[in-house]
């Protein structure tokens, strides 16, 4: 039997790949499809941290384009991954794994707050660990709490769950011939503003030799393939 290519990963979840094919909102399927294939993953060895977007519930950064305050508007997002992170908890938990979630928001009576030390404890115990709240501070994305949480943790690679297969030198929605990246330089992403995250958490993950790959979550079984290592997405590292 191969062996996962990894130990510890941090999956990242945006909240609209919990909305399926709406735009709002949690869909149950998906929810329990994700929870199905993080428990394959685990069941292979590896330790599973996941942190989650928001934007299914509430986009902070739309809330601020209308006039609202940002950083209010960032708290409110902050507080939608406490929602999405709850439902994957109790998705995981209905499918026979431990998880802990991690609130980077003091949310004592919800869930424990984030404490590094007790996080790698969690991930060492076999327990699907949660990270919520993003890193509890506005103007900072949730693409950027993967990235943090990554180095403190000491994840070997972020897998970001994405709804098409990989980073494309064009839109492919909009042009048949746009090719995907089978790899790229974290400068590649910076430089040219490749969608696959936000530059402050490029530059993170740069800074500290964390790989990216992004990957296609929508295809039943992509994440083992990832933790296995097959080569079905875009890697970003060195
Ligand atoms: P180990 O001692 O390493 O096995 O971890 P543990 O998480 O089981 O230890 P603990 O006894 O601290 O936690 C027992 C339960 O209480 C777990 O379900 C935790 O998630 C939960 N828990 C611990 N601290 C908090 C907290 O501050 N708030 C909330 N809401 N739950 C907590």
């Amino acid at each position: 039997m191969q062996k996962p290519k990894y130990k510890r990963i941090v999956l990242k979840l945006s909240g609209e790949a919990l909305a399926g094919q709406s735009t709002f909102g949690i869909d149950h399927d998906v929810l329990y499809s994700i929870a199905r294939q993080v428990v394959v993953v685990v069941k292979q060895g590896v330790e599973v941290a996941i942190v989650v977007g928001g934007g299914n519930i509430w986009r902070g950064v739309a809330g601020s384009a209308k006039g609202m305050d940002r950083a209010t508007a960032d708290y409110m997002g902050m507080l939608a991954t406490i929602i999405n992170a709850l439902a994957l908890q109790d998705a995981l938990e209905q499918e026979g794994m431990g998880t802990r979630v991690l609130s980077a928001i003091e949310m004592k009576e919800v869930c424990e707050p984030y404490i590094r030390r007790r996080a790698i404890r969690h991930l060492e115990k076999g327990r699907v660990t949660i990270f919520a709240a993003g890193t509890g501070n506005p103007y900072f994305s949730t693409d950027t709490a993967a990235a943090l949480r990554s180095a403190e943790i000491e994840a070997e690679v972020i897998l970001m769950a994405k709804r098409v297969d990989g980073v494309y030198d064009s839109d492919p929605e909009k042009n048949p011939n746009a090719q995907r990246y089978e790899r790229l330089d974290y400068i590649d992403v910076l430089n040219q503003g490749l969608g696959v995250m936000d530059s402050t958490a490029a530059s993170l993950c740069m800074d500290n030799k964390i790989p990216i790959i992004v990957f296609d979550l929508t295809k039943n079984g992509n994440i083992l393939k990832v933790v296995m290592g097959e080569d079905i997405g875009t890697y970003v590292g060195r």
